[in-house]
Formats: C-alpha cells, sequence, structure tokens
C-alpha cells in the first residue's frame, strides 16, 4: 500500500497542479488555490513516502550484498584451508621422496634384474609406500601368501615379483573393470615372466547388495573362483571418480574371506573420500569381523582384521 502511494503521490499532484492550472484561467481563483494547496500536500507526501521505500530498498540491497560478502568470504577461507593442507601434503611428499627412491630402489633390485619398464608408481597408481608395505607384509608373513588387489596395474606387477622374489609361494589375484587397464597389466606380468604369480580377472561393475540393505556400484565376483582366506586386500579401486566412497563395498563384501590378522590397505586415504571410508570400516562389524588401524603410510592406511567377538 505504502509503495503504491509513494508511485503515485508525484502523478497525482501532477494532475492537481493541472486542474489548478484550468480553474486559474477559467476565473476561479479560490477554487485554484485551494487544489494547488492540496497539489503541494500530495506532492509532499508523495515524496516523503517514495524517499522511505528507496531507503528500505537500499537497506535490503545493502543486507544482500553483505551476506554475499560474508559468503565469499567464507568460501575464500575454505579453499585457502584446502591449498595449505595440499601444501603441506606436497613438503611431506618431498621431504619423504629421498627415502622412498632409495627404498624402492632397494626393493625392485631384490625383486629383478629385469631392466624392463615397469609400470609407473604413483598418480593413478600405487605409491611407493604402499608398495613397500604390501612387500613387508609378505616378507612377515614368511609363507605362501594370498592377495586381492582391487584395480589392477602397478601394485600387481610389483606384488607378483615380491612374491617370485620370497620364494615361499603365493598368489596375486587382481580384479580391474576396464578390460583395456586389465590387458595392460598381464602384459607387463607377462614381460617380467612373473604371470604364474598373478591373475588379473575382468571383473565388471554391476549394481550389488550390501549387509545394510542399500546397493552400489561395484566389481562382480562372479568371476572370481574360491582363492582361499586373503591375506592382504589391496583397495585401490574402483576409481573414486563412479561414485562417492566407491571402494566401501570392500570390506563388508569381502570380509567373509578375510582370516582374522590379514592387512587391508586402502589407498588415496589423503582424500576425504576415502577417509570417510576408513571410518566406516572402523565402525562396521561384517562376517564376525572388524577392522583396526595400524598407522597411516604415505597416502594409503592400512588396518587389521580382527574378530568381532
Ligand atoms: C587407481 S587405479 C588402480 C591402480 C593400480 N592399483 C596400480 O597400482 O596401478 C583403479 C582403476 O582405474 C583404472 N585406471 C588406472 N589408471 C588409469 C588411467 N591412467 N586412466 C584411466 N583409468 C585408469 C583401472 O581400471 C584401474 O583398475
Amino acid at each position: 500500500m505504502k509503495d503504491r502511494l509513494a508511485r503515485l503521490g508525484l502523478p497525482a499532484a501532477a494532475v492537481l497542479s493541472i486542474a489548478t492550472a484550468v480553474l486559474a484561467a477559467t476565473g476561479h481563483l479560490a477554487a485554484a488555490v485551494a487544489v494547488l494547496g492540496v497539489a503541494l500536500a500530495v506532492a509532499l507526501v508523495g515524496l516523503h513516502l517514495r524517499l522511505s521505500v528507496m531507503t528500505r530498498e537500499q537497506r535490503a540491497r545493502s543486507t544482500r550484498m553483505q551476506k554475499a560478502l560474508a559468503d565469499h568470504d567464507a568460501t575464500a577461507r575454505r579453499q585457502t584451508g584446502v591449498v595449505r593442507a595440499d601444501i603441506a601434503a606436497a613438503r611431506v611428499h618431498l621431504d619423504t621422496l629421498p627415502s622412498d627412491v632409495v627404498y624402492l630402489q632397494r626393493l625392485v633390485d631384490a625383486v629383478t634384474s629385469d631392466d624392463r619398464p615397469l609400470p609407473a608408481l604413483g598418480h593413478w597408481a600405487v605409491t611407493t609406500r604402499s608398495v613397500l608395505a604390501i612387500a613387508e607384509e609378505i616378507r612377515r608373513l614368511g609363507r605362501p601368501v594370498t592377495i586381492l588387489d582391487l584395480g589392477s596395474g602397478s601394485s600387481t606387477v610389483l606384488a607378483a615379483l615380491v612374491v617370485r622374489a620370497r620364494g615361499f609361494g603365493g598368489q596375486v589375484w587382481a580384479l580391474d573393470a576396464d578390460p583395456a587397464f586389465a590387458e595392460e597389466t598381464r602384459g607387463y606380468l607377462h614381460g617380467h615372466g612373473v604371470d604364474e604369480f598373478a591373475t588379473v580377472l575382468d571383473a565388471p561393475l554391476i549394481d550389488v547388495d550390501l549387509p545394510d540393505g542399500s546397493t552400489a556400484l561395484w566389481y562382480d565376483l562372479a568371476g572370481l573362483p574360491d582363492i582361499g582366506p586373503v591375506d592382504i586386500l589391496f583397495v585401490d579401486g574402483p576409481i573414486g571418480a563412479i561414485a562417492s566412497q566407491a571402494r566401501y563395498p570392500a570390506f563388508p563384501l569381502l570380509a567373509d574371506r578375510l582370516p582374522e590378522g590379514a592387512l587391508v590397505v586402502l589407498d588415496d586415504t589423503d582424500r576425504a573420500d576415502e577417509r570417510a571410508i576408513v571410518r566406516r570400516w572402523l565402525d562396521v562389524e561384517a562376517s564376525g569381523r572388524r577392522l583396526e588401524k595400524v598407522r597411516v603410510q604415505g597416502r594409503a592406511t592400512l588396518m587389521r582384521v580382527r574378530s568381532a567377538s
């Protein structure tokens, strides 16, 4: 109503002014003076109302601007936090790089004298630290080992080389959702003469049912034969981009194959999504098993299987 009056005030005063002029021109001076008075009053009220509407609009605009600035500030703070964390992680990586190089060189020298190229480590592939953790577990067990590698590649080839070099026997089973990538890994295994120590299985991603009643896109285990108890489960797939917490199903769906004491290594726990998976795994019981955190090594988190009872 106030807005309407503010809008109508000045046009109404203009109409009244015209009426004043007409009355004056036609000799109705008294009426002209009266209408002029009304016109002035209407103009004043109209101006006052227009001013108060403008002030209110200006206040609302400034509140909106303040909120936008506060949102912008919060976003900038969040982004600064992310960049700081990235820089800190990069510093840790740089600090540990020389020792990683030395330890990896020692490991590679110990497991192969073949100078054919090995698949790259880091970035998409397993990191040196995770390879060292797997190699150390194979050494510690000192008996035939069964390794299940979710997401084939460098991890499969290096684990197979370590199994062969240790000489206790054992087998690496790798699942890959990407047939081309699986074939590339088979090529490396063959090239390094370790295909008898590792099998890469094509495992397309399908909808799977989880024990909690939910469904998820995850590996089709139909092609995985009975491989017996798994000593080391390395979880580096499926790729995170397919869904949020895409690797979560690994523990609930494979727990019945993991004996007490088995080592579970989840890669990429420098990412929030994988850290959330660790939290959920440490909280959940599956097939009478729980997971206990051992340590964070590089960008992987190491956990041990414990009996839930
Ligand atoms: C994180 S990768 C697994 C890497 C593997 N554990 C290794 O150490 O090399 C997970 C899956 O992503 C796919 N993948 C790996 N590298 C890729 C690349 N460079 N581009 C696209 N897909 C890739 C493969 O299907 C692989 O199984």
